[in-house]
């Protein structure tokens, strides 16, 4: 059993064991329907228990799809339908019954320290699907996307995330550890990566670029990647920090620096981006949120033992 929390965690070779699988797997499915199984169904008779503190449309379809594709089922709790999100449950008692009832837990929350406790407490894996730090399973996916649509392994590409430093970002810069590309950032200077994930690069003896001017960020991108400037957990005065972001809007002047990049968006979009360019030609947002579904199922595969 294997949980899936932060790239920080997980080794290499991992990661790209679960890339690999999940190209084979993709390309086996051409001629199927959403819900056909694939050959063997792998995770028959498994049951992935989902749960959401806060809101999702892709993660929450996409492991529903993914568990299915494999042979397995899936049920989404919503946590205020718990006693323990009214505080009548313990995290240990709630995480002994998920584990004698399911044999994954997938866990969206507002709470870093309750990723840890689940931890502690859970006898089967637990998959993070998004926490205040980290967004593991999108940033794995996300590889995957690129390396698909630029035919090349990513320690071979220009990298570039305009934006604010959040989740999405602390995982992109553990997957530029992990699998060796260039990085570059573009943001203002008081809203930097924490010094948490810094250090943490220092430490693996590499080096992120970051920029305040977005431009000198995006000169030559392969891959330009953006993300909501005000997060779910975001607790700050939302109009100062627009302003504040206000000359980081991906907009076509900019992508000019980048003529051969694609622009990759998590979803869902604020008004980080100009509709020109979300909806525009070098935009594979789409294809992006599709590959979820085709990652996840490896990345489950890896979490049960399974991976070939
Ligand atoms: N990208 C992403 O995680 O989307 P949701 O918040 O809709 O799950
Ligand atoms: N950084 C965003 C990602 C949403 C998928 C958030 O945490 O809200």
């Amino acid at each position: 059993m294997k949980h899936f929390v932060n790239l920080m965690d997980i080794k290499t070779t991992d990661l790209k064991k679960i890339l690999k699988d999940a190209k084979k797997r993709k390309a086996k499915r051409k001629n199927f329907n959403t819900l056909d199984i694939d050959k063997g169904a792998p995770l028959k008779g498994k049951i992935l228990i989902q749960m959401f503190e806060k809101p999702s449309l892709r993660t929450r379809l996409s492991f529903y799809l993914a568990i299915r594709q494999l042979g397995g089922g899936t049920i989404t709790l919503r946590s205020n339908e718990l006693h323990l999100g009214k505080g009548g449950e313990s995290l240990a008692d709630t995480a002994k019954i998920l584990s004698t009832y399911g044999d994954g837990f997938m866990l969206r929350t507002n709470s870093n320290k309750k990723i840890n406790e689940f931890i502690k407490f859970l006898k089967i894996p637990l998959i993070n699907g998004l926490s205040p730090s980290s967004h593991p399973t999108q940033i794995l996916s996300d590889i995957f996307t690129i390396e698909e649509i630029k035919k090349k392994p990513i320690s071979k590409l220009n990298i570039c995330w305009i934006g604010d430093s959040n989740n999405v970002l602390n995982s992109l810069i553990a997957a530029s550890v992990k699998f060796s590309f260039k990085l570059k950032i573009g943001c203002p200077k008081k809203y930097r990566p924490n010094k948490f994930i810094l250090d943490w690069v220092k430490k693996n003896h590499k080096f992120i670029y970051i920029f305040d001017d977005p431009k000198k960020a995006v000169r030559n991108a392969d891959v330009i990647f953006s993300d909501k400037v005000i997060s779910l957990n975001d607790k700050v005065n939302i109009i100062k920090k627009k302003k504040d972001f206000k000359k980081y809007i991906i907009d076509n002047n900019l992508l000019k620096l980048a003529p051969k990049s694609i622009f990759l968006h998590c979803l869902p979009r604020g008004d980080e981006v100009s509709d020109q360019v979300f909806l525009g030609e070098k935009s594979r947002v789409w294809e992006q949120a599709c590959n979820r579904v085709h990652v996840q199922k490896s990345i489950l595969l890896y979490c049960f033992g399974k991976l070939r």
